[in-house]
């Protein structure tokens, strides 16, 4: 009770002041009812013009962008679409514990493939193996959760080994598409017109943004599976909350506000990072996302998740175990930090983990 929470994965310091004002603009100026089911139109047009200046593809607002509830609920409403009973996706683990009860939910099968430990990369060798007739899509995640790894251009290379000659649908979850550290650039799918043909890209404008209590997120996907998305948005969610989507609308044409998110979030990681060193946990490389992932090997032999509430009784710091994000529990002795906070907040929990 009353610990640091650097477990759950959300900013603790305010949000863009402009972005508010311009929310709260928005209701004045009586934007208040039901936006059309793609999403709002100019937000639309300005979400493909940054598409277009990231990463050169031509998306077509009105038929290729549809604004969600949320990234998750973009995955969800993905794998609806595309799932049969029976189908297999494959999904590498940790993985974000969305994925699975939603392919389970569609009466398909989750084939988990394991990172490499300790680089969290994709082992391409096995998920080559895990392949089999029934695949039907492949989830990816970069920069990922828990682990902050994110893909490279040999990733690329070797995802479209694995889905040539098939018909194997990409479901990409690219909600920290932003965060991302260490000069790295973003392999988003959208890179990448060959694979962008079978895929669905999902964002979150609550992650990067720093108000994921919006739930405002988007796919982007080709007209054909667009359309097939649609056909469950239209009886799920239907619409989303209209004065966020006008006011990302004029946000958004500024590109400085997500062009400088990289850095803003690379001093929050270094802090937490350079003050850790002081601690006996060991840091495992990560390159992305809100967290950063530790090793305890060597302080304590308990399982990780006996280990998270050792270190929430004895130092007031809670995190969250790696072994949660894996089907079968493996645990490698790693907790998952949420580095998204003040400076304050940073300090404070750093200074309690120094005592273990
Ligand atoms: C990998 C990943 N995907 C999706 C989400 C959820 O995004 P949203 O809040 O926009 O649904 C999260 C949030 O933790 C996440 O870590």
């Amino acid at each position: 009770m009353g610990a640091i929470n650097l477990g759950q994965g959300f900013p603790d310091f305010p949000m863009d002041p402009v972005l508010v004002e311009l929310v709260a603009k928005a209701m004045r100026d009586g934007f208040n009812q039901y936006a059309p089911m793609p999403g709002h139109p100019p937000l639309l047009e300005t979400l493909a013009e940054k598409i277009g200046y990231l990463y050169k593809l031509p998306v077509h607002p009105v038929s290729e962008i549809t604004i969600t509830p949320g990234g998750t609920y973009a995955i969800y409403t993905a794998l609806s679409t595309i799932l049969q009973p029976g189908d297999e996706v494959i999904v590498f683990e940790p993985a974000y514990d969305s994925y699975i009860p939603n392919i389970l939910m569609n009466g398909a099968v989750p084939v988990t493939v394991p990172l490499d430990y300790p680089s969290y990369k994709i082992n391409w060798e096995k998920a080559q193996k895990a392949k089999t007739s029934k695949t039907k899509a492949i989830v990816l995640n970069s920069p990922q959760n828990p682990t902050g790894a994110v893909l490279s251009e040999s990733d690329i290379e070797e995802l479209r080994k694995l889905v040539h000659d098939t018909n194997i649908f990409i479901v990409s979850d690219e909600v920290y598409d932003h965060i991302i550290l260490d000069g790295k650039s973003h392999c988003s799918i959208l890179r990448y017109p060959d694979l962008f043909e079978r895929s669905f890209v999902c964002f979150s404008l609550g992650k990067v943004f720093h108000c994921t209590g919006w739930k405002l997120g988007y796919c982007v996907a080709p007209e054909p599976l667009t359309k097939e998305f649609r056909k469950f948005h239209q009886f799920n969610a239907f619409s989303c909350f209209t004065p966020t989507q006008v006011a990302l609308a004029t946000f958004l044409k500024e590109p400085q506000h997500y062009l400088s998110l990289p850095d803003f979030m690379q001093k929050k990681r270094d802090f937490f990072q350079e003050l850790m060193s002081a601690t006996r946990f060991r840091a495992l490389p990560t390159h992305g996302s809100y967290f950063q992932i530790y090793s305890y090997e060597g302080i304590s032999d308990e399982p990780d998740d006996v280990f998270a509430k050792t270190l929430v009784a004895r130092c007031g710091v809670a995190a969250i175990p790696v072994s949660a994000f894996y089907q079968s529990g493996k645990d490698d002795k790693v907790l998952r930090f949420c580095f998204a906070k003040k400076k304050e907040t940073i300090e404070l929990a750093v200074e309690k983990l120094t005592k273990i």
